[in-house]
């Protein structure tokens, strides 16, 4: 496996440093978390969160020490891995915190071997303005709408699943 990176990052006026992957960082996420309501309301779902952030590769991107956004990933086979968590201080929305977030794991499951990137997020047929600006977010990052689910999660929370390609086959 590849050794974690740390890399300082200019965002405009603002500078962020993103390292990962690394473990043990829910108490560093989770208040990423708390929050961002709107995504991350559900008590239970937000401990399952918390137990894949601490097993699972994060990427962590701090501002002045702190943290203010982060990515997990979860590799489902040695060709596929999914963004299974991510968020950022909704104070430094549309800074390019995640952006950033994205560069450095796709670079990094790119070394490791992974062809497909996938995400899993709320689809278009249950509209909701705060979900069709992270599906904007995918989109802008290059993923591509591939099926949406509705019995996935639950009625309604019709679960879109989309992909993207890191690497030729
Ligand atoms: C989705 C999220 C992680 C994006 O993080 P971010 O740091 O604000 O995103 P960036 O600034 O890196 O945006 C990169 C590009 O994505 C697109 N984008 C990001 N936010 C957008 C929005 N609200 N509306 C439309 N496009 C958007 C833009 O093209 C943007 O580039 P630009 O600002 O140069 O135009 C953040 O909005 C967030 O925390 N959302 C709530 C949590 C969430 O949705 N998690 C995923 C659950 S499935």
């Amino acid at each position: 496996m590849q050794a974690a990176v740390k890399l300082l990052v200019r965002l405009g006026a603002m500078s962020v440093t993103v390292t990962g992957p690394v473990g043990n960082q829910s108490a560093n996420c989770m208040p990423i978390l708390r929050a961002l309501p709107h995504w991350f309301g559900i008590p239970s779902a937000l401990d399952a969160y918390s137990r894949d952030i601490d097993a699972l590769p994060t990427f962590v991107a701090r501002r002045d020490s702190q943290a203010c956004g982060f990515l997990t990933v979860k590799r489902h086979f040695p060709q596929s891995a999914e963004v299974l968590v991510m968020g950022v201080l909704p104070e430094l929305h549309r800074r390019g915190v995640c952006r950033a977030l994205m560069g450095a794991a796709e670079r990094w499951l790119r070394g490791e071997g992974v062809i497909y990137l996938q995400v899993k997020t709320r689809g278009p047929s249950q509209p909701d303005e705060g979900y069709a600006q992270t599906r904007a977010f995918y989109v802008a990052l290059g993923f591509t709408p591939l099926e949406e689910i509705p019995t996935l999660w639950n009625g309604a929370n019709p679960a879109l699943i989309m992909v993207k390609k890191l690497a030729s086959d």
